[in-house]
C-alpha cells in the first residue's frame, strides 16, 4: 500500500499521520514505519521522498568528531523514531529539527522543484551550523559561515570551502496530510540503500527484503517460523 492507498487522518489528531487523539506516540511510530516499509519504497517518490541528514557534532566537536571521539551524525545502527519535523514545508523553505538525538542538529528543505531533501546541519569541517540561503545559487544552497563553506542544497555534496566530506543526510518521508517526518539517517558519503539496509534490517525485515538487503530474505523468512 502506498501512502497516497493510506486511509486520510482522524480529525483532530496529533500524534502523527493517520492516527486519531487517543492513538500513542508508538503506535504512531509504528505505522509510520509501516508505511515505510510498503512495497514502494524503491518505486513511487510520491510515497518516500527521502533524503538527508543528521548532525552529530556539537559545537564544540568539531575536533571531537574529527577524530571521531564523539558520537556523529548517522552512526546509529538502529531505526531510530520517526519524527515530525513539519506540517507542512511549502517550496523555498526550510526548517531546522533535531534528529535523531536531540543534540543532532538538522534540517529539511522543499527545493523550488518540490524535493524534499534533508540534511545534518553540522559542517563536515568543523562543526559549525550550515544554514539554509535560497537567495544563494541557482535553487538555493546551504551554507557555513564560518569558513565560507557551501554545501549542494539537492546532493549534500561540498560545492565550496574547506569542508572536507559531504553532508549527511536524513531521510525523510512526506504523508498524505503533508506533513514531513524524519524516519532514518546516513553518514556522510554513505550510499541510501547501506544506510537503510543498516537501520530496517533488525527492525524493519520485510523492508529490508524489498530493499534487497543482504539477508533480508532469511530474516523475513526467520520472523515466520
Ligand atoms: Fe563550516 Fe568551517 S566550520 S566551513
Amino acid at each position: 500500500m502506498s501512502v497516497t492507498e493510506q486511509p486520510a487522518p482522524a480529525p483532530g489528531g496529533d500524534h502523527g499521520p493517520d492516527h486519531g487523539p487517543d492513538t500513542g506516540v508508538d503506535a504512531a511510530a509504528e505505522q509510520l514505519r509501516d508505511r515505510i516499509s510498503a512495497d514502494s519504497l524503491t518505486t513511487r517518490r510520491d510515497y518516500l521522498r527521502i533524503v538527508a541528514t543528521v548532525s552529530g557534532g556539537l559545537a564544540i566537536g568539531g575536533v571531537g568528531v574529527a577524530a571521531g571521539i564523539l558520537h556523529r551524525h548517522g552512526d546509529n545502527e538502529t531505526l531510530p523514531k520517526p519524527k515530525k519535523v513539519a506540517d507542512l514545508l511549502p517550496p523555498g523553505e526550510a526548517v531546522a529539527f533535531r534528529f535523531p538525538g536531540d543534540d543532532d542538529r538538522a534540517v529539511a528543505v522543499r527545493l523550488k522543484d518540490g524535493s524534499l531533501v534533508g540534511y545534518s546541519a553540522v559542517c563536515t569541517h568543523l562543526a559549525c551550523a550550515v544554514l539554509w540561503r535560497e537567495d544563494r545559487g541557482a535553487e538555493g544552497e546551504l551554507y557555513c559561515p564560518c569558513h565560507e563553506g557551501v554545501f549542494d542544497a539537492r546532493t549534500g555534496e561540498v560545492t565550496a570551502g574547506p569542508p572536507p566530506r559531504p553532508l549527511p543526510k536524513v531521510f525523510l518521508s512526506e504523508e498524505v496530510d503533508g506533513s514531513v517526518w524524519a524516519v532514518a539517517t546516513a553518514r556522510s558519503g554513505e550510499p541510501a540503500k547501506d544506510a537503510l539496509c543498516r537501520q530496517f534490517s533488525d527492525a524493519r525485515p520485510e523492508m529490508a527484503a524489498r530493499l534487497g538487503c543482504p539477508g533480508g530474505d532469511r530474516a523475513t523468512e526467520s520472523r515466520r517460523t
